[in-house]
Order: structure tokens, then sequence, then C-alpha cells
């Protein structure tokens, strides 16, 4: 297979971690005969510094020639007081927006390797923690209009537009339904419809979609309930449905809990085009440049690169079990060291990685 990667290294640790996300993904081409071209374009605040906006129109073009795009991170302090159009955050926004990538799939596991790590009680964590975040990515008051700031009667004031067409939440529900069906077959739908119309209007059409879904089983919770739930006992999950802000929440909510952000990775998906593959966490300029980062939920978006994107199986499992492996040898970095484990950088834990593909 040949294809086209345009690598996105963004902002703080993002480019160490992708540097060997990279090398992974081109010792896995070079094992299983494939050949990868990478590509590199500017995003976020790496790409204000130098051209003066967040996503360069470059870079949008590159992103739609490649066959996938591979992301590490965005933002960071050097970059709060730019205007508001202007932060690294609208870079990522607008790639996912330009590139149509409405569904954004967020696993959250807990490796046996790393259980020591999980911060839930360990009875709670021995039933297992295994689902994953559907999450709708270009829809919701991220993008509704209108939106802004003004003054009213005297007031500053601010206002978003939470708003979803039937469309919008029917095709993320399909994508939902479709990955409980090569999971556990059962999805729970996350809203508001206590209180919101448009979780009323969602709920509705999940239900709708839900008719041509039979085998899976569908549940409903409010997202306050979700969110409690998801620490009471995050077991009972599968697969989670839901909107643009709930899914951000909920997301780091069902990472943080593994005990290991710097563990989880993302692919976000269109009805066609590459898919961008990500880690769920941020730049971490604090330890930006000291090779401390965890390179391994970068490493693990490659697989879903690899799996999603491309539809190589093989490949991306050799790259899952090639972490694992590395985790079960006692290799940690800082984020997730524990007693009796041994502490290594980014670049070495990459080499790690490569050594047991
Ligand atoms: C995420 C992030 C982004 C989001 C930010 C950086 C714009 O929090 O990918 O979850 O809110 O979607
Ligand atoms: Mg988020």
């Amino acid at each position: 297979m040949h294809k086209t990667i345009c690598l996105l290294p963004g902002d703080g640790i993002g480019p160490e971690i992708l540097t060997q996300g990279a090398c992974v993904l081109a010792a896995t081409a070079q094992k299983f005969g494939h050949i990868f071209d990478f590509e590199e374009a500017l995003i976020g605040g790496a790409a204000v510094d130098a051209t003066g906006e967040p996503l360069p129109a470059e870079t949008v073009e590159k992103c739609r020639k490649a066959d996938a795009v591979y992301l590490s991170a965005v933002g960071g302090p050097k970059w709060d007081a730019v205007p508001p159009e202007k932060r690294p955050e609208k870079g990522l926004l607008g790639i996912r927006k330009a590139l149509g990538l409405f569904a954004n799939l967020r696993p959250a596991l807990l490796l046996p390797e790393l259980a020591g790590a999980c911060l839930l009680r360990p009875d709670v964590a021995a039933r297992g923690l295994d689902l994953i975040v559907v999450r709708e990515l270009t829809g919701d008051i991220y993008f509704g209009e209108p939106r802004g700031l003004e003054t009213r009667d005297g007031l500053r004031t601010g206002f978003n537009t939470m708003i979803y067409t039937e469309e919008e939440i029917r095709r993320i529900a399909v994508v939902a339904f479709e990955t409980a069906r090569k999971r556990r077959k059962k999805v729970c739908s996350v809203e508001k419809s206590n209180v919101l119309e448009t979780s009323r209007l969602w709920k509705e059409v999940v239900l709708e979609t839900h008719r041509e879904y039979a085998d899976v089983e569908l549940s409903h919770l409010y997202v306050d309930n979700a969110a409690m739930q998801l620490v009471r006992d995050p077991s009972q999950f599968d697969v989670i449905l839901t909107g643009n802000i709930f899914g951000d929440i909920l997301s780091d909510e069902a990472s943080v809990i593994t005990g290991s952000l710097g563990m989880l990775p993302s692919a976000s998906l269109g009805a066609s085009g590459p898919g961008l593959f990500e880690p769920v966490h941020g730049s971490a300029p604090d330890i930006a440049g000291q090779d401390k980062a965890n390179p391994l939920a970068t490493i693990l978006s490659g697989a879903m690169l690899l799996r999603l994107g491309f539809g190589l199986s093989a490949e991306a499992d050799c790259i899952e079990a090639a972490v694992r492996r590395t985790l079960a040898d006692g290799y940690r970095t800082g984020d997730i060291m524990e007693a009796g484990k041994t502490l290594v950088g980014c670049e070495e834990m990459g080499r790690k990685v490569l050594e047991r593909l």
C-alpha cells in the first residue's frame, strides 16, 4: 500500500511526540511492505508565529491531498493574549471543520499493565473499563450561530448557540451503532433533554436511528448523571454517544480515570476524505522540549490511523502489542511512573516500542 500522511506537529510537546509516532509508522510500513510518504504542515501556535494564522490555507490544502492527517497537540500560554480568532485552538477546530470530521472516536481503556495508575477504587477498577466516546465534532455550541460578545442594556453579554439538525444527529448515531456492533453492542446516548430542546431532538433522532440497529442495546442518560456514573461504575459503558460539548467534557473524564491521560489516542473521521488522528491530551507546555513527554498516546493514535484510516488491522495490532510489551517490560515515562519501574524519556520510550515492533 502506498499512502501519504500529513504530519501536524503543532506546539509544546507536539513535535517530540509526533517524531516518535512517525518513526513507529515508518517502521511498521517497512515491516509490512508498505510505502508511507510523510508531509509536514503548520498548525496552532507554530503557524501563528510563522504566518500569523493558526490554520494557513496551505495546511488545509496539504491535509486534503493526504490519505490521513497525524496531529499531536496545539496551544500554550505563549498565545494566551492573541485575539480569539487567532488562538491556536482555532487551528484545530478549523481543520476538523474543513475536513468535515464529524465523528470523534475516543477510546478509554484500562490496560492491565497500568492498573496501578487507575484513579478508581480497586473494587471499581476490577470491574473493568473499556469504553469509547463517540463525540459529534463539527456542530453544537462550538460552531452554532449567532455567537458573540456585545453590550445589552449596558451590560457586557456573551452568547453562543447550541444547535443540531436531525441529519447531523443521525450520521453520528449511525457511527455509534456501527461502532457498537464491533464491540459489546451497547450504546448509551448522553444529552440533557430534561432542559434543552436540542437534546430533545437528539434523543428523538437517536431513537429513530436505532430502529435499524435492533441488535444493539440503547440506553439514555442525562449528562450530569453520565458524568457521575462514569466514576461510580464505568464498566456499565460500551459506546457513549454524545454531542460536541458534552463529549469534550466526558472524554476528558473517561480518559483521566484510567490514570493515564498520556496513553489515550483518538480518531476523527468524516463521510469521506482523510481522517485525523491525534492523542487526547494537550500540548503540555510545562514539559516541552525536555524529553519527558509520553509518546504512547500518539503512537497508539498511529495504530488507529492504520486501522481506521487505511484498513490495516494487522499492522495496527502489531503497534498496540509493541506498546503493551514495552509497558509489561516495565518502561514508564514520568506521567505513568510507579515504584519498581524504569523511568525513560520520550525518545527512549519510542525506541523501546520500535525494538518490540
Ligand atoms: C479536545 C480539545 C479541543 C476541543 C480544544 C483544544 C479546542 O479540548 O480536542 O477535546 O474542545 O475540542
Ligand atoms: Mg477536550
